[in-house]
Formats: C-alpha cells, sequence, structure tokens
C-alpha cells in the first residue's frame, strides 16, 4: 500500500511518515519545505518537492506513484498569524485543499485522513469536548479547518470518496529516537518555549493569562503526544481500508493540565528553574479545553500509549536538548 504524506516534513507529518515506514508502509512524501524541514523526512520515504496549489505538480506526481490514500498536513497553522493575514490562510489551507480534491478525484484516489484541529470548536461549550458539539471557531486558522471539513464532506457525498477528519487536541513531546522533534520559527507552543527556556535559550516564559475560571486560573488543555497522533493516522487508514465511512475524531487524552501544571512538569522534568512571568491573557485562548477521545477509542480502536505529562516532556527535552537549534546544524 502507497500512502502520500502531504505536509511530511513538518512536525506531526514527519512523525506519521516515520511511524508509517516503521509500519512497512511505502511512503511518499511531498512538501513546499515553506516550514518544515527535509532532515525530518523519514529514510525510506520518498522526496517530492512541491506546493499543493500547482495542479500539475499534483498530477504529476498521481501519474508517477502509485497511491492507495493520501493524508493531508499541508496547511498554515499559526493561530495569531491566521489573525493577522486572514487571506494566507484561506489561500494555502482552502485553495490548496480544492486543488488536491479535484487532482485525487481524476485519478481515483479515493480515501484521505485530513488533519484538523481543536479550534474548530473555539469556547466550548462542554468539556470533555465532544465531536457532535457546536463549532464556531475564534480565528481564520480554526475557520479554514473547518471549511476543509465542509469541502471533504461535499467532496465525498458527490464524488464517493471517503475521509477521516482528526481534530487534534494539543500536539507535543518527539519521537523516542531523539531523531525528529518539534521545530517551528517562531515557536509559539507552551512545552517547547518552556524547553527553550531550560536549555537557555529563553529567559523565561510568560504565562498568558491567570484569572481564568480554571482551577489555578490558568488555561487548560489536552496535551496528546505527537507519536500517538501518528498511530491514530494509521488507525484511520486501516478503518477506511476495513470500509469504514467518512467520519470525524477528537484526538486527545481526555485529561486537562493547566499552565501551571505543565510549567512544574517542566521544571521537574529538565531539572532547571525554568523562570516565570505573569502576563496578560492572548488574545482568542478559550479557558478550557479538553477531548472526549471516546469516539476515535471505540470506532478506531485507538488507544493513547504515552498519556503520562511527564514522559510527555522528557521526549521533548531529549529532542531539545540534542538540538538547540532544531533543524537548523
Ligand atoms: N502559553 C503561555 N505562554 C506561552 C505560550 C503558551 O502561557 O509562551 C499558554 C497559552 O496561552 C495556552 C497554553 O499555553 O493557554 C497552550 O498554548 P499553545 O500555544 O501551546 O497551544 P494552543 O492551546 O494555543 O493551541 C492549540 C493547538 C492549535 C489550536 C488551538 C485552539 O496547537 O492548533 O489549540 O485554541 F488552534
Amino acid at each position: 500500500m502507497s500512502i502520500l504524506v502531504l505536509g511530511g516534513a513538518g512536525y506531526i507529518g514527519s512523525h506519521t511518515a516515520l511511524e508509517l515506514v516503521r509500519a512497512g508502509k511505502r511512503v511518499v512524501v511531498a512538501d513546499d519545505l515553506s516550514t518544515g524541514h527535509i532532515a525530518a523526512v523519514p529514510d525510506g520515504a520518498k522526496f517530492y518537492k512541491g506546493d499543493l496549489r500547482d495542479r500539475a505538480f499534483l498530477d504529476g506526481l498521481f501519474e508517477c506513484e502509485k497511491i492507495d490514500a493520501v493524508i493531508h498536513f499541508a496547511a498554515y497553522s499559526l493561530v495569531g498569524e491566521s489573525v493577522e493575514n486572514p487571506l494566507k490562510y484561506y489561500d494555502n489551507n482552502l485553495c490548496g485543499t480544492r486543488v488536491l480534491l479535484s487532482s485525487m478525484t481524476e485519478h481515483n484516489i479515493g480515501k484521505i485522513v485530513f488533519s484538523s484541529t481543536a479550534a474548530v470548536y473555539g469556547e466550548p461549550e462542554n468539556i470533555p469536548i465532544l465531536e457532535t458539539d457546536r463549532t464556531v471557531p475564534l480565528n481564520p486558522y480554526g475557520e479554514t479547518k473547518l471549511a476543509m471539513e465542509k469541502m471533504f464532506y461535499w467532496t465525498a457525498r458527490a464524488c464517493g470518496l471517503e475521509y477521516v477528519s482528526l481534530r487534534y487536541f494539543n500536539a507535543c513531546g518527539a519521537d523516542r529516537s531523539g531523531s525528529i522533534g518539534e521545530a517551528h520559527s517562531p515557536e509559539t507552543h507552551l512545552i517547547p518555549i518552556l524547553l527553550e527556556c531550560a536549555n537557555g535559550k529563553r529567559k523565561e516564559i510568560s504565562v498568558f493569562g491567570t484569572d481564568y475560571d480554571t482551577p489555578d486560573g490558568t488555561c487548560v488543555r489536552d496535551y496528546i503526544h505527537v507519536t500517538d497522533l501518528a498511530g491514530a493516522h494509521i488507525s484511520a487508514l486501516e478503518y477506511l481500508e476495513g470500509g469504514g465511512k467518512s467520519d470525524i475524531f477528537n484526538l486527545g487524552n481526555g485529561v486537562g493540565y493547566s499552565v501551571r501544571e505543565v510549567l512544574e512538569a517542566a521544571r521537574r522534568v529538565t531539572g532547571k528553574p525554568i523562570p516565570a512571568r505573569e502576563a496578560p491573557r492572548r488574545a482568542g485562548d478559550p479557558a478550557r479545553l479538553v477531548a472526549s477521545g471516546e469516539k476515535a477509542r471505540s470506532v478506531l480502536g485507538w488507544q493513547p500509549r504515552i498519556p503520562d505529562l511527564e514522559e510527555i516532556i522528557s521526549d521533548a527535552w531529549r529532542w531539545h536538548s540534542a538540538h538547540p537549534d532544531g533543524y537548523a546544524e
């Protein structure tokens, strides 16, 4: 079985490509390397550099490679940037997916697993969040991901395509080998920023908001190991291969940790003081985001293997301490 991983040089894409190679699949990675890293593409995967919006590139790829299914990670994903530059997000995330779907249907490729996000829910109405809960995104990033889900829904109905949309909560950690990990520029995510403080690259962490309606006043999130996310894509592919119908699944551990709890865990794991200062709320942050992962467990048979926060941070720390400059060296 040949799998095309679009955006397979990025953080979650590269971890998924690696798990697919380990599972013995034939893996083709395509990435424009605008935010991804060639060094993150696993040995054993064939690589193509190109942009999703380039129809000739995609048509050429589908004509050269016999692809059975696609996993689609190729999207911009910074919430703050999406608010400042919404058209960049509409252009890449939506136009790219439109071109992809028309090329896939023309080449009779009928299965796709798609990376969506908890950002589609906006401010949640219930905790834990169910897939059927209201979706009211608070930013263009979440809006474009929700619109992409709808594009899959309507295309599936019209063209017989089957898709699985995976709504990730807070992806974190790194492959246990220490060979690949999280490297964004600029970095905006909590755990890598804490680890940049631990390895001396940053002076301190700003804790954004200490007056939320949560037990310690800081935001609560559901942190899920990137290798567990990668495993969920393989489960989703197997589900589609087995005749499963198009569907949407949350991916989280179902346990929430506050920013202060993550800070304390990072201090314990690294043994470093990690100076922190209280700062105003960051715009657009919901107080609590915790998944119900029940549906993914019961329908896909997916079970996170590394739910422990300290183990997750410890895997991330192995990568960050060995690669303080990410993939730059
Ligand atoms: N935080 C800090 N200081 C920092 C960075 C983050 O206090 O320097 C806090 C944030 O305010 C938030 C928590 O740490 O409360 C987690 O923040 P991240 O930036 O790591 O992750 P988000 O929860 O903002 O992002 C996640 C997903 C996005 C998704 C978003 C939906 O990574 O894909 O949830 O709100 F869009």
